[in-house]
């Protein structure tokens, strides 16, 4: 009997926008619209952050009107791409930044948080005890698919100027890590401990978007899209999600190098 070939790929869509206003927008009416179909499908929506700089305006404009009213937030559930290993009260922390920008603001419920225990000395026990998070929350929300792999309904990621996404940075070791969801991560250029999801568990999401904005990410943002596939020196270039959606959202500055192969 012929094996039964599944046709599993990713939807590749790069989506060019005027400016970082308009990417908001963008931004903002994607996660609503990949919201509304999850909640009304399995009633909820499992979602991963982004850190950095160019989401916080994202999360600012969904947790404003019109966009607040539109969305059922006791039924979003907040996880967080990676973390720099700081307190969770730093100026550096990814939490702390969405907390400020979208979470406190539309008062999700503490049980809908789930924030890397960066309080804990060991950024290799910080990243085991996430992914005991993700596995009990996942298992106790079973949405009849039997993954052994956990599927965000959508993971927010931006792009460094390396070409690094989450803290999956250029040669560093997590970009090896096969089977564990969340790492610790070494990276040599912030001479720091980072905790990050892994491509695993990434190239698992019903819906992946980047958000890249600025000029400064255009030559980047050019080699990552259509230059070598060099995905230890460009770890962006990994996330390939199996069946799943893999939007790039980019601004018209980031995007002024990209020829017309690939728009
Ligand atoms: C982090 C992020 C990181 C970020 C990129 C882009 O912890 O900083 O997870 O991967 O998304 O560095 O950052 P900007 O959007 O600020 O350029």
């Amino acid at each position: 009997m012929a094996a039964i070939e599944y046709n599993v790929i990713t939807v590749r869509k790069i989506e060019i926008v005027e400016d970082k206003e308009e990417l908001n927008r963008r931004a903002a009416e994607s996660f609503i619209e990949i919201a509304d179909e999850a909640i009304a499908r399995k009633g909820s929506l499992t979602t991963a952050l982004a850190g950095g700089s160019t989401p916080r305006s994202v999360y600012e404009l969904l947790a404003s009107e019109p966009f607040k009213a539109r969305v059922d937030w006791t039924r979003v559930y907040f996880f967080f791409g990676d973390e720099r290993f700081v307190p969770p009260d730093s100026e550096e922390s990814n939490y702390r930044m969405a907390r400020e920008a979208i979470l406190e603001p539309l008062g999700v419920p503490p049980e809908n948080i789930f924030p890397w225990e960066t309080e804990c000395d060991d950024p290799a026990e910080t990243a085991s005890r996430y992914e005991k998070t993700i596995r009990r929350y996942f298992d106790l929300h079973k949405s009849g698919e039997n993954d052994h792999i956990p599927r965000f309904d959508l993971i927010l990621l931006g792009m460094g100027p390396d070409g690094h996404t989450a803290s999956l940075f250029p040669f560093s070791p997590a970009l090896r890590e096969n089977e564990k969801l969340a790492a610790a991560n070494w990276v040599e250029k912030l001479e720091a401990f980072r905790v990050t999801l892994t491509f695993p568990i990434l190239n698992h999401a019903a819906n992946v978007i980047f958000l890249v904005a600025g000029v400064e990410k255009a030559e980047t943002l050019a080699a990552v899209l259509e230059g070598e596939f060099n995905p230890d020196r460009l770890p962006s270039q990994e996330v390939e999600p199996l069946d799943g959606r893999l939007v790039w959202l980019v601004d018209r500055p980031a995007a002024r190098l990209l020829t017309e192969e690939s728009i």
